[in-house]
């Protein structure tokens, strides 16, 4: 089977509502199904599936494709992949001799990386492992935990690792392009090696910590690389993504010890933020797992402003944000060692919502003898109130205001309504951009997506096309007719999601299949609407052909030339 076959072979046998479904919540309306599209940030069901093309298409962002760029783009992988976890779905095994596009570029590093991941592992089973082992069991980290996370080792020496990867043939150059090493001497010298995995379950990257030693770091990181780019990783998050969508929430903590702790208690659904501010690709993963986030960062203050930042930017994309409040200065390690983990899922039970999490923030430190300190407190207030979609929760927040600042809640209320009024404006502004996106075709354009989709999902249209001598002259709509006219020929029939697959690598054409798909409703595709299509495609033709013969003639002169040139314009115009 080729690979054309092998893509056609799997698309066929899963269904492409239940599969987004799975992914992202689909209502039905008409013949179409919409949800929130994932690869833009919108709270509106803006996607729309179809089960009658095998293809979804977002109206806001323009994302479309079938069930085998949705997989890949919602998992932010490549190709081949994709197609294997699908594969995998209905039971299909795939050899590993598909050739699909990106595929072998970092294959090399991520070989050594798996080389050195479990070079690191095998060291903390050793006699060299036992001193780490009492280390991390003093810490109440089992042997349980250190083989689910990949806990390993890096030797009390200057290039164990190194020795070891020269050996298997790899170039000293690469190991420090790749920061494995540097100038022949390993990285990573007697440290607990925590792996850290991309998306997909990669190794990409390692995070070492002093464990019987003085150091200035407690933890040293691999640089970013070509396949290591720290905004773009969440520690953890190839584990968590899919417990966190079954149990339908995802915790956010600081650091690997706390995600270690929460697995040793069955929390799996936990990703680390490791120390650093949220990213836009960070949020992106993390809206991809579930809407409803909670956030369980360290009790301290920097722990608590860190709530802030991280919340406001994941409230932005439309999540659910609620705050786990630990006591002061416990992190969740900490806190589940001390506590107990039935104390711990109280704490998750009783989760407050980010809004009150950010009121009580806002009020700590607040000078209230400060006329700006406090203006400036009830304004945030106020503005945070507007942005709450509940008249009594509003009103309570301003009555209690009144109270603690003074100030009486008429006041309060003028400026809660002022921010109302500007919320709403806003959202209309969103509405107006949307209503625009319609583009408007000619007549001709109109007639010939219509072409283009009769002869895709029925070859006797396109015989028609073909027995007609009709052609097209632009580029684009060129190309597509011999797309599928080669597609027929290899296949003999042709199913919309299948040609997308076909198209992948050949974007101006995939760009115009695209438009014509989603434009054109198959329903009002049948014999006489197709006799339409092509009565204009060839008045166009004829105007085209037309057109062309004057230029020959102003051009030409020959005078028995332009007679006969003349002659040819008159017999076209009678057939017009
Ligand atoms: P323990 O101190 O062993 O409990 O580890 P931890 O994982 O709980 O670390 P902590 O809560 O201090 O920090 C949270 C996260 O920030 C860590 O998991 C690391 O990802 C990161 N981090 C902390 N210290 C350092 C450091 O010295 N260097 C680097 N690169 N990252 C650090
Ligand atoms: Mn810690």
């Amino acid at each position: 089977m080729n690979n054309q076959n092998i893509f056609n072979e799997i698309r066929k046998k899963i269904d492409i509502v239940d599969l987004i479904s799975e992914y992202v919540p689909l209502t039905q309306k008409g013949r179409n199904y919409f949800g929130v599209c994932p690869f833009h940030n919108d709270t509106n069901p803006s996607m729309s599936v179809s089960r009658e093309k095998q293809i979804y298409k977002c109206f806001s962002c323009g994302a479309s494709g079938n069930i085998f760029t949705f997989v890949r783009d919602y998992e932010h992988i490549d190709m081949k992949e994709a197609l294997n976890i699908l594969a995998k779905k209905i039971g299909m095994e795939i050899k590993n001799n598909i050739e699909t596009k990106n595929t072998t570029k970092y294959d090399k590093i991520y070989e050594i990386y798996d080389l050195a991941y479990k070079f690191y592992q095998n060291n903390i089973n050793t006699k060299e492992g036992i001193k780490a082992k009492e280390y991390l069991k003093a810490r109440s980290i089992g042997e349980d935990i250190i083989k689910e996370f990949g806990i390993g080792l890096s030797l009390d020496s200057m290039d164990s690792l190194t020795k070891v990867l020269i050996k298997k043939g790899y170039d000293a150059l690469t190991l420090d392009r790749i920061g494995l090493s540097s100038n022949n001497h390993d990285l990573f010298i007697n440290r607990i090696m925590v792996p850290i995995q991309d998306a997909t379950g990669r190794t990409v990257a390692f995070s070492g910590r002093v464990y019987n030693k003085k150091s200035d770091h407690k933890y040293v990181n691999t640089k970013e690389t070509e396949i290591f780019k720290k905004g773009t990783i969440l520690y953890n998050y190839h584990r968590a993504k899919e417990v966190a969508r079954k149990e339908k929430y995802l915790i956010i903590m600081e650091g690997y010890m706390d995600v270690f702790r929460a697995s040793s208690v069955n929390i799996k659904n936990v990703v680390a933020l490791m120390g650093t501010a949220l990213t836009v690709e960070q949020s992106d993963l993390i809206k991809r797992t579930s809407n409803n986030i909670y956030l369980c960062l360290d009790g301290d203050e920097p722990g608590q402003k860190a709530m802030m930042s991280v919340g406001e930017q994941l409230e932005k994309l439309g999540l659910q944000i609620k705050v786990i409040c630990l006591t002061d200065d416990e992190d969740p390690d900490s806190y589940i060692l001390k506590y107990g983990e039935d104390k711990f899922r109280d704490l998750i039970d009783r989760a407050i919502s980010f809004s009150d999490f950010k009121l009580s923030y806002l009020k700590k430190g607040i000078n209230f003898n400060s006329d700006l300190e406090l203006s400036k407190y009830v304004d945030t207030v106020i503005k945070e109130a507007s942005n709450i979609n509940d008249e009594i929760r509003r009103e309570i927040i301003i009555k209690k205001l009144a109270n603690e600042t003074n100030l009486s809640y008429n006041t309060l209320e003028k400026r809660l309504i002022e921010y109302l009024g500007k919320n709403q404006s806003k959202h209309n502004d969103i509405v107006i951009v949307n209503n625009k996106k319609g583009t408007k075709l000619s007549q001709y354009d109109k007639a010939v997506y219509g072409m283009f989709y009769a002869m895709v999902i029925d070859r006797k249209y396109f015989n028609a096309f073909k027995r007609e001598a009709l052609y097209f002259t632009t580029a684009p709509y060129r190309y597509l007719l011999t797309e599928i006219e080669y597609y027929y020929k290899k296949y003999s029939t042709i199913e919309i999601a299948d040609f997308y697959t076909y198209l992948l690598d050949k974007e101006d054409v995939l760009a115009l299949y695209n438009k014509i798909i989603s434009y054109v409703d198959s329903n009002t595709i049948n014999d006489e609407a197709v006799n339409d299509f092509m009565k204009v495609i060839k008045e166009n033709n004829v105007r085209q052909e037309i057109n062309r013969l004057k230029d020959l003639m102003r051009k030409t002169y020959d005078e028995l030339e332009k007679s006969k040139i003349a002659e040819e314009i008159k017999l076209l115009r009678i057939g017009e």
